[in-house]
């Protein structure tokens, strides 16, 4: 695309410190400026580009200066090149263009190799170099140590995404890597297993070694209760073991999953766990959110492919992304081609609200009530025929009701989906439910203030949250 020369009005226009290679603002050189501004003297335009996520407002490259001598003359606009960067990191652009007129210190020069090479660490040193008028040693040097924990990361993703048995050309789809790299980083895996697990003999606790070596806390649980028995991995993880049907626990468990509302109690997916698969069994759990499934599974020692919309390579690598269309072909899935099928799924799918209603098109909580049942009515289809016959499905749910501010006996029933609803569904697709668990939600969201409106009006909130056991018919 052919940049334009226009102008841009000076307050649609930020200074992004993430962007700009220079230590600080040179005033003395903006008040020169200004006299120049005054004498009517005319500047080479400035160079922007559109800011990322913030619409109508631009972002500068290159004439921070100029731009700044125009703020304070109490110019109104500014020519501009909206600049169109194709497959070129910003900074090291904003660097290049910094060379000319002020050459960048030392330090500028050595800060702007190591932001670029950690917003992307797949840059080489001769790219940086070129940028920042260095040649490709002298960024090594710059950047040599960065390189190296990188590369440290790089291997603990391998690491974790082998121990959920996710395959080697997906690993290295995921991680943007050759699948040779995957292959050298796996010999390495058993030395770095072995650096754990001389700390755990050592009688250091799980904590203390996850932030010793800097890896995640569930996959020290899948080293210190490797090959243990399931009931021993229980004990271990202080976790009662509750042989009935009521998994009621009152908080999610801080060492499994994201910090989130309501995120989903650890001690539930490792029930299901326990019940209803082995070690080593495979798991799909294929709207993963906070990863508490993925979790669980480290320290239960089975499979785990997770997937979700929202996509954090860097935090949650092991999740990977996918979007569930409502009107999409499922059949494609790479994951689904696999020859091995899963021996358990575990779904918890967002709650159904019609206080949220938005854009219903990606998260199926914005659909309406027709669309969400529909779009369960297609999702259970699916899990059948990616399923073998032995395959369970543990499927969690809220139940909902439009209940707030509304007395319990003027609720409107169309608006609400129950656990029948779900029934009802199911049995059309070809799933037989087993066992129906209650797992209640917290009652402590609950807080007084909440509870005495609500008693007094006669209002009757949601707490009950079930996990449907089935297998196929
Ligand atoms: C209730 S959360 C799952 C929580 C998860 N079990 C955990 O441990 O945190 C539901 C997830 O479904 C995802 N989701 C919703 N609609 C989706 C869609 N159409 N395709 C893929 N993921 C979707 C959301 O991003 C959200 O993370």
């Amino acid at each position: 695309m052919k940049d334009d020369l226009v102008k841009i009005r000076v307050a649609d226009i930020y200074l992004d410190e993430s962007i700009y290679p220079r230590e600080n603002i040179d005033h003395k050189r903006i008040n020169i400026f200004v006299e120049n501004l005054r004498d009517e003297f005319l500047f080479d335009p400035i160079e922007v580009q559109l800011y990322p996520g913030k619409k109508g407002r631009y972002r500068i490259l290159d004439g921070a200066h100029r731009w700044s001598a125009c703020k304070k003359a109490g110019q109104i606009e500014i020519n501009a090149i909206v600049k169109t960067l194709y497959k070129i990191d910003p900074l090291l652009y904003a660097a290049k263009m910094a060379i000319g007129p002020r050459q960048l210190t030392e330090v500028e020069t050595k800060n702007t190799a190591r932001r670029a090479f950690n917003a992307n660490p797949k840059l080489t040193s001769s790219e940086i170099g070129k940028s920042i008028g260095r040649s490709r040693q002298t960024v090594d040097s710059y950047i040599a140590d960065l390189r190296a924990t990188n590369l440290l990361a790089l291997g603990l993703k391998v690491f974790h995404l082998n121990q959920l048995g996710i395959p080697q050309e997906r690993i290295a789809k995921r991680l943007d890597v050759l699948q040779q790299t995957i292959s050298s980083y796996l010999q390495e895996m058993p030395e770095m297993a072995f650096l754990v697990n001389s700390d755990l003999a050592k009688g250091y606790t799980v904590p203390q070694v996850a932030q010793k070596h800097g890896w995640p806390e569930p996959l020290v649980w899948s080293q210190s209760l490797k090959s243990k028995g399931d009931q021993t991995r229980f004990k271990e993880l202080n976790w009662a073991l509750k042989p009935w049907d009521v998994w009621d626990f009152n908080d999610g468990d801080k060492r499994f999953g994201d910090a989130r509302p309501n995120r989903m109690p650890a001690q539930v997916i490792a029930h299901i766990l326990y019940f209803f698969s082995k070690p080593g069994d495979l798991v799909f759990d294929p709207m993963a959110g906070g990863g508490v499934c993925p979790d669980t599974c480290l320290a239960m020692e089975r499979r785990c492919w997770s997937l979700d919309m929202d996509d954090r390579p860097d935090t949650r690598p092991e999740i990977e992304p996918w979007h569930w269309d409502l009107e999409g072909k499922w059949e494609n899935l790479p994951i689904m081609n696999a020859k091995k099928k899963p021996d358990l799924i575990i779904w918890e799918p967002p709650r159904f609200d019609i206080a949220e209603k938005g854009d219903g098109k990606r998260d199926i909580s914005g659909l309406s009530k027709t669309e969400y049942l529909r779009f369960f009515e297609k999702f259970f289809f699916f899990l059948k025929k990616i399923s073998k016959k032995k395959t369970r499905l543990g499927f969690i749910f809220t139940d909902f009701r439009d209940y707030e501010n509304c007395p319990a006996d003027q609720e409107d029933p169309n608006q609400a989906i129950l656990i029948d609803a779900y029934c009802k569904v199911l049995k059309t697709t070809g799933w037989k439910l087993t066992h129906i668990i209650q797992t209640p939600l917290s009652s402590e969201r609950f807080s007084a203030e909440l509870t005495t409106p609500m008693q007094k009006k006669r209002i009757l909130g949601v707490t009950s949250r079930y996990v449907l056991i089935l297998k196929g018919v």
